[in-house]
C-alpha cells in the first residue's frame, strides 16, 4: 500500500524524506514524489517508477532545498500508475500539497461538487479531490486577506469525506508546520532533537527516533520543528502518550509480525472491508467498473472463470455462488488448460479472469484467447495498471494492497468478496433473489470482517494443533459443494509453504480410490459448513476415521453433532452458506502457516515458487 513520510526541523527535509520512503519500499509501490517548502514556495517533484527515479530527478534531494516537506510512495488504487497520478497532489495555486494512503469512497460526488464550483482536475485519483477540498475550506477561513486556518480546513474536510486516509499536508502560507491526519490507514509521528516526523509505518522513523505516537482515527497532528500538538476532529487539543519501539528494522517492515504472510493474514478484515464497502451504496451493490447495462446482465447465458492457483480456487467458489444466487451456468477453467483446449465460447458467454498480480502468463494468454474469439473479458485484479488490468475490457479491482508473501491470503479473500458481489448483483438484476434475501445477504457481508478478526484471534489454539503435524507426510482436505472449493485452497496453503504432500478431494469421491491411501494417523481435514450436505460429509468423516484417519473438522458453530465423528473441531461463526469460504479459510491458512513455521520453512519465499508466474 502507499507510504507517507513528512519532516519539519533544522535539517534539509528532502534527504530525510527520501531516506524514509526507502524504508517503506517493502510495502510495494509504482511511483513516488515529494513536496518541500523552499523558503518561497512549495516545490513538487514526482514520477512513476522506483524511488531511484525520484532520487535522480532531485539529485538526492539537493534540488529541493527547505526544512519542511512531505513524501509518498504510491500503490495505485484509483488511476493507473503515471507521473500525473503520483502524489503529492496539490491545489491550482500549488500552495497546498497532500499525500494520502487509503481510499476515498465518496470522491466522485465530491469531485462533481468541486467541478461545479470551478475546480479543475489533472489526475484520475481520489487524492486530488482532497487537495482541492482542503483548498476550498481553507479559502473560506481566510478573512480580508489574512492567512487561513489549516486546522479548521482539515477538520471540515474530515467531516465531508468517507473512506480511509492517512494524510501528510503542507501549506505554503504556514511553512513552519506540517499536518498529519488519520482515519483507518495507519500513521505515526515522532520527534528528535532535529525535528518532527510523520510516517505510515515504523521503519521510516527508526533511523531518527524510537519514540513514536500512534495516531488514532479522526486525530490531527500539527508538527513544528520542535514540538507537536494533537487535536480531535472537533479541534479540541488532546495529549497522547509516546510508545518506544523495540523492533529491529526487519521486524518493523512486517509490522512486528514474524512473516509477511502472517501480517497479511491479519490484514484480511481490512482488505475485505476495502473491497466490499465502496461497492455497497444505499443498501444496493454498485459495481461501477462492471460497465454492463441491466440488459447485458440479463443476456448472459454462461460465464467462464479462468485463473491459476489460488485465484482458480476463488473461481471455484465463484461457480457455486454465481450458479446458486444468479442461476447462471459457470464453467471454471485452469488458464493453462483454457488457452490450449479450443474452448467453446458461445454467444452470450461472459469471461472473467482472476489474478492477484495481473501478470500471470497463462491467465493473460487466456484473456487474449477469449478476446480473439470476440468475447469481452472482466478482470478481477489486485495490481492496478498490471498487464491483465490494462488488457481486460473491464476491471473490478480487489483493494487488498500489495501482497508480499508468495502464498496469497488477503488477496484471495478479497477475490471471494468480488465474486460474492458479482453474484448478488447479477441475481438482483435477473430477479433470482428476493429483496429481503438480498438485504440479509448484504448484512451478512458486512459482518464478515469482524468474524474474520475473531477467527484470527484463535491462532494460538491452531498453532498448538499444527505443531503436532510438522512431521506429517500426507494430509487430505475434503469437502462437499462450496466446501470442496475451500478445501482446495486449504490444501494449497499447506503444501506450498510446508512442502508436505497434501490433496483436496470432493468428499463423495473418496471411495472411488483415494480412501485406499488413508492409514492410521493420516490427517484428514473435513470442511463441513453446508447444512444441506452435513449428514453426507459426516458419513465421509466416519468412513475415513474407520480406516485410522485423524479427523480435523471445520464447521459452523452449533453443529456439535460433528464431535461424534471428528477428533478436533474448529467452529466458525454463522453466516450465509454462500459466504462460509471466507471464514473457513482462516483456520486453514493459520494451520498451513504454523506447520510451515514449525518445520522452519521460508514461509514468505517458499522454494521453487514466485509471487507472480510470468512465464508458461
Ligand atoms: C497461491 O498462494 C500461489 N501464490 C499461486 O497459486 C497463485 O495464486 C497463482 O500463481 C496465481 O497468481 P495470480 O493470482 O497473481 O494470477
Amino acid at each position: 500500500m502507499c507510504g507517507i513520510v513528512g519532516y519539519i526541523g533544522t535539517n534539509a527535509a528532502a534527504p530525510v524524506i527520501l531516506e524514509g520512503l526507502s524504508k517503506l519500499e517493502y510495502r510495494g509501490y509504482d511511483s513516488a514524489g515529494m513536496a518541500v517548502y523552499d523558503g518561497n514556495q512549495i516545490q513538487i517533484k514526482k514520477s512513476v517508477g522506483r524511488l531511484k527515479v525520484l532520487e535522480e530527478l532531485t539529485h538526492g534531494g539537493a534540488t529541493m532545498p527547505g526544512v519542511a516537506g512531505i513524501g509518498h510512495t504510491r500503490w495505485a488504487t484509483h488511476g493507473a500508475p503515471s507521473d500525473v497520478n503520483a502524489h503529492p497532489h496539490y491545489n491550482a495555486q500549488e500552495t497546498i500539497a497532500v499525500v494520502h494512503n487509503g481510499i476515498i469512497e465518496n470522491y466522485l460526488p465530491l469531485k462533481d461538487k468541486l467541478i461545479s464550483k470551478g475546480y479543475t482536475f489533472t489526475s484520475d485519483t481520489d487524492t486530488e479531490v482532497l487537495a482541492h477540498l482542503i483548498d476550498y475550506y481553507y479559502k473560506r477561513t481566510c478573512k480580508d486577506g489574512t492567512e487561513g486556518n489549516p486546522l479548521v480546513a482539515i477538520t471540515k474536510v474530515m467531516h465531508r469525506v468517507q473512506g480511509s486516509y492517512a494524510l501528510g499536508i503542507l501549506f505554503a502560507d504556514h511553512p513552519d508546520q506540517i499536518f498529519a491526519v488519520r482515519k483507518d490507514s495507519p500513521l505515526i509521528v515522532g520527534q528528535n532533537e532535529e525535528g518532527c516526523f510523520i510516517a505510515s509505518d515504523v521503519p521510516a522513523l527508526l533511523k531518527y527516533t524510537r519514540t513514536v505516537y500512534f495516531i488514532e482515527n479522526q486525530e490531527v497532528v500539527r508538527l513544528r520543528a520542535d514540538h507537536m500538538h494533537f487535536y480531535t476532529v472537533d479541534e479540541e487539543e488532546i495529549t497522547k502518550e509516546p510508545v518506544t519501539i523495540e523492533w529491529d528494522t526487519d521486524a518493523a517492515e512486517k509490522g512486528g509480525y514474524e512473516h509477511f504472510m502472517l501480517k497479511e493474514m491479519y490484514e484480511q478484515p481490512k482488505t475485505v472491508t476495502d473491497t466490499l464497502l465502496p461497492r455497497l451504496k444505499n443498501g444496493d451493490i454498485v459495481i461501477e467498473e462492471l460497465c454492463m447495462t441491466q440488459e447485458e446482465i440479463c443476456a448472459i447465458q454462461k460465464i467462464f472463470i479462468v485463473a491459476c492457483g489460488s485465484a482458480y480456487h476463488a473461481g471455484m467458489t465463484g461457480k457455486y455462488v454465481i450458479e446458486g444466487i444468479a442461476r447462471i451456468p459457470v464453467e471454471v477453467d485452469l488458464a493453462s488448460e483454457f488457452r490450449y483446449r479450443n474452448p467453446i465460447l458461445e454467444k452470450g458467454t461472459m469471461v472473467i479472469v482472476i489474478s492477484q498480480s495481473g501478470e500471470t502468463a497463462d491467465t493473460l494468454a487466456a484473456l487474449r484467447e477469449a478476446q480473439q474469439r470476440g468475447h469481452k473479458v472482466l478482470g478481477i485484479v489486485n495490481v492496478v495498471g498490471s498487464s491483465i488490468a490494462r488488457e481486460a475490457d473491464n476491471v473490478m479491482y480487489t483493494w487488498a494492497g500489495p501482497e508480499i508473501a508468495v502464498a496469497t491470503t488477503k488477496a484471495y479473500s478479497a477475490q471471494l468478496i468480488a465474486l460474492y458481489l458479482l453474484a448478488m448483483k447479477f441475481g438482483k438484476v435477473r430477479g433470482t433473489i428476493e429483496q429481503t434475501q438480498f438485504q440479509e445477504m448484504v448484512e451478512d457481508l458486512r459482518r464478515l470482517p469482524g468474524q474474520i478478526e475473531m477467527l484470527l484471534a484463535n491462532k494460538n489454539r491452531i498453532q498448538r494443533f499444527a505443531n503436532r503435524y510438522v512431521g506429517a507426510k500426507d494430509v487430505f482436505f475434503i469437502g462437499r459443494g462450496i466446501d470442496h472449493a475451500i478445501s482446495m485452497e486449504g490444501s494449497l496453503k499447506l503444501k506450498e509453504i510446508s512442502y508436505i504432500h497434501s490433496e483436496a478431494y470432493a468428499a463423495g469421491e473418496l471411495k472411488h480410490g483415494t480412501i485406499s491411501l488413508i492409514e492410521t494417523g493420516t490427517l484428514v481435514a473435513a470442511v463441513a459448513t453446508q447444512n444441506m450436505l452435513f449428514q453426507k460429509i459426516l458419513s465421509n468423516m466416519i468412513e475415513v476415521k474407520a480406516r485410522g484417519a485423524f479427523v480435523l473438522a471445520v464447521t459452523t458453530q452449533g453443529n456439535t453433532e460433528i464431535e461424534k465423528a471428528a477428533d478436533y473441531v474448529i467452529y466458525i461463526p454463522d453466516t450465509n452458506p454462500y459466504f462460509t469460504n471466507s471464514l473457513a479459510i482462516i483456520p486453514l491458512q493459520l494451520f498451513g502457516y504454523y506447520v510451515a513455521v514449525g518445520k522452519g520453512c521460508d514461509v514468505d519465499k517458499p522454494r521453487n515458487l514466485a509471487k507472480s508466474v510470468t512465464v508458461e
